[in-house]
C-alpha cells in the first residue's frame, strides 16, 4: 500500500500538470511569545487586504483560545474537521467576517488530517481546492511558540509574518522561531512585524537587531513588514469584539496595518505553490 506522502506527491504533480490558473498566497502569522498581537494583526490585515479588492480567507488554527472567534464575536458552528469527516461541505464552514473577509475555524479540525487514511486525505484536499481558486490570500493565524503543531505550519508556509513586541524575551523567542524556519523551510519569505512600539524608531531597532543576528548566524534575510504603535484603541476594540481597523480607521494602529497590506500587495509576485503543496508539506513533515 502506498504511503500518504507518495499519494500527496501525485496529487501535487497532477495539479501542476493541469496548470492551475490561480493560486492564493498562503501566509502564516506567528510569534515566539504569546499575546503579542498575532490575532489582531491577522484579522485587521485581512480586512485591509479585502478593502483593497483582494479575496481573503482567514483560518484560525487555534480555535477557542482567545482568538478570531472571540475577537469578532463569532460563534463557529463547524470547523474544517467537519469537512474532512464528510459531515459538512466546505461552504458550510466558511463564515462571513467583517469587510468581506471569509473566516474558517481550523482548530482541532486540522489536527485530524494527520490521522486520515490516504483516500480520505485525497478527498479532503480536493475539497479545499476551491479555496485556492476563490482567494488571493489565505491567512493562517497560528498559535505562539515552537510546539509541533505550530512548527508544522511554519514549515509548510511560503510566506510567514513573525510578530514580536519590543521586549527582549519576545525578540529572543521570535529569533528562535526564525531559526527553525531558516533551517527547515529555507525558501520561505519571513517578514517581521513589531507591535506595541512607542515610535517607529523603536520598531526599526528591533528589526535591525533581528536582521543582524539572522544574517550573521543563520545567513537568512528578513523582510521588515512594519511597526504598529501601542494604541489604546486596540484593547477597546477587542473588548467590543470589533476589529480596530473598522472601529478606529484613522488610529495609528489602523494606518500601520494599512501600510503593511499595501506593502504585501506591492511586492513582486511571489509564485505561490498553492494549497495542495501546502497541505502536502503540512502532513509530510
Ligand atoms: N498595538 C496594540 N496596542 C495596544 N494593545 C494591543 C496592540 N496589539 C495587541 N494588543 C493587545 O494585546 C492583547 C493580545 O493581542 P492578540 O490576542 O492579538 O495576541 P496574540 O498574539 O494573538 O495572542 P495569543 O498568543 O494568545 O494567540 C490583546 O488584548 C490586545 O488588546
Ligand atoms: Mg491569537
Amino acid at each position: 500500500m502506498r504511503d500518504q506522502a507518495e499519494r500527496l506527491r501525485e496529487l501535487v504533480n497532477s495539479q501542476n500538470q493541469k496548470g492551475n490558473p490561480h493560486k492564493a498566497r498562503i501566509i502564516a502569522v506567528t510569534s515566539g511569545k504569546g499575546g503579542v498581537g498575532k490575532t489582531n494583526l491577522s484579522v485587521n490585515l485581512s480586512i485591509c487586504l479585502s478593502k483593497m479588492g483582494q479575496n481573503v480567507t482567514l483560518i484560525d488554527t487555534d480555535l477557542g483560545l482567545a482568538n478570531i472567534d472571540l475577537m469578532l464575536g463569532i460563534i463557529p458552528q463547524y470547523h474544517l474537521g467537519h469537512v474532512f469527516s464528510g459531515e459538512q461541505e466546505l461552504a458550510d464552514v466558511i463564515m462571513d467576517g467583517p469587510a468581506g473577509v471569509k473566516i474558517i475555524a481550523g482548530g482541532s479540525g486540522l489536527q485530524v488530517l494527520a490521522d486520515l487514511s490516504s483516500w480520505q486525505l485525497d478527498s479532503c484536499i480536493n475539497r479545499l481546492i476551491t479555496l485556492e481558486e476563490n482567494n488571493d490570500f489565505i491567512i493562517f493565524d497560528t498559535g505562539a511558540g515552537i510546539s509541533n503543531k505550530v512548527v508544522r505550519f511554519l514549515l509548510a508556509a511560503e510566506e510567514i509574518i513573525v510578530v514580536t513586541i519590543p521586549e527582549p524575551t519576545s525578540i529572543a523567542d521570535a529569533y528562535g522561531v526564525i531559526k527553525i524556519i531558516s533551517k527547515d523551510n529555507p525558501n520561505a519569505k519571513i517578514y517581521v512585524a513589531v507591535n506595541m512600539v512607542r515610535n517607529d524608531e523603536e520598531g526599526e531597532q528591533v528589526v535591525e537587531r533581528l536582521q543582524m543576528v539572522a544574517e550573521k548566524f543563520l545567513h537568512f534575510p528578513l523582510e521588515p513588514l512594519g511597526y504598529i504603535q501601542y494604541d489604546s484603541n486596540v484593547p477597546k476594540a477587542v473588548k467590543q469584539q470589533q476589529p480596530f481597523s473598522l472601529t478606529h480607521p484613522n488610529s495609528k494602529a489602523s494606518q500601520s496595518i494599512k501600510q503593511m497590506a499595501q506593502y504585501l500587495l506591492a511586492l513582486p509576485q511571489h509564485p505561490s505553490r498553492g494549497l495542495t503543496s501546502f497541505f502536502h508539506k503540512l502532513f509530510s513533515w
